[in-house]
């Protein structure tokens, strides 16, 4: 017990960890690729992985991008890719403005319904507060424009390794992966492609891996500071 509540003590000082936007925190952006996820809000809430083509994987990501033990991280957001339609949509999450997050996947999908009943067009579109959406695919986000981007895939070089890690995006597939053309698109942006390990994971349990890393990294400088 006294181990848990020493550790907490540490993390709860950290600008990653904390639940209070910083201005000096650098943000950390997640790409999640949904081939089937539907478009169309009608999915239903009590049966979301038969009707939804995966939103359960998309939520499930969404919780380990955002979610602590007591709050949300502020200085992460994601982006969720749904090309289960006519034609794609993105949804985005800030975490410095999200409200009404539940750790639950049903609260979850029912946040993200919301969302894709909204029209999409080019511009984005408020749904609740911090969670956004508009129409467009992978090629379309501008966040690649920000910072390294990392794609995540199994047999990449280990993340563990890279030397430095500032400001990113990171790129993940749902339970297809990504497309030859989507890594395609990724190559010609300069994506490194980096693994958590070697062997094939859950989407959000990646998510978990980096956010994790990241945190340790940031823990450790603070102590090399002091
Ligand atoms: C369930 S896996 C996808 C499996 C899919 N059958 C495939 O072959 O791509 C979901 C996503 O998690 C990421 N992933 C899974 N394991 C990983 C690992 N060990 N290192 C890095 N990324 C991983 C990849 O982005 C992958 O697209």
């Amino acid at each position: 017990m006294m181990a848990d509540v020493f550790y907490i003590s540490i993390f709860s000082k950290t600008k990653r960890g904390s639940t209070r936007p910083s201005i000096n925190c650098p943000m950390c952006n997640f790409v999640v690729v949904g081939n089937l996820a539907t478009t169309n809000p009608d999915f239903s809430l009590e049966d979301i992985p038969g009707t939804s083509g995966r939103i359960d994987i998309l939520c499930r990501c969404i919780n380990s991008a955002f979610v602590l033990s007591h709050g949300i991280r502020r200085d992460v957001q994601i982006y969720l890719i749904f090309r289960g339609g006519p034609s794609p949509k993105t949804v985005q999450l800030r975490g410095r403005d999200l409200r009404h997050l539940n750790p639950d996947e049903r609260t979850t999908a029912a946040l993200l319904k919301k969302a894709l009943a909204l029209e999409a067009d080019s511009e984005w579109r408020k749904s609740t507060p911090g969670i956004f959406v508009r129409a467009g695919d992978l090629a379309d986000l501008e966040v690649f424009g920000e910072g390294t981007t990392y794609y995540l895939r199994e047999d990449g070089s280990d993340f563990r390794g890279l030397s430095s890690v500032g400001d990113g995006t990171f790129v993940l597939g749902d339970h297809i992966g990504l497309s030859e053309v989507d890594e395609a698109f990724l190559e010609g942006l300069g994506s490194k492609i980096v693994s958590v390990g070697p062997i094939s994971l859950h989407a959000d349990h990646c998510i978990v891996l980096i956010n994790n890393e990241l945190d340790r990294r940031e823990a450790s400088a603070e102590m090399d500071e002091k």
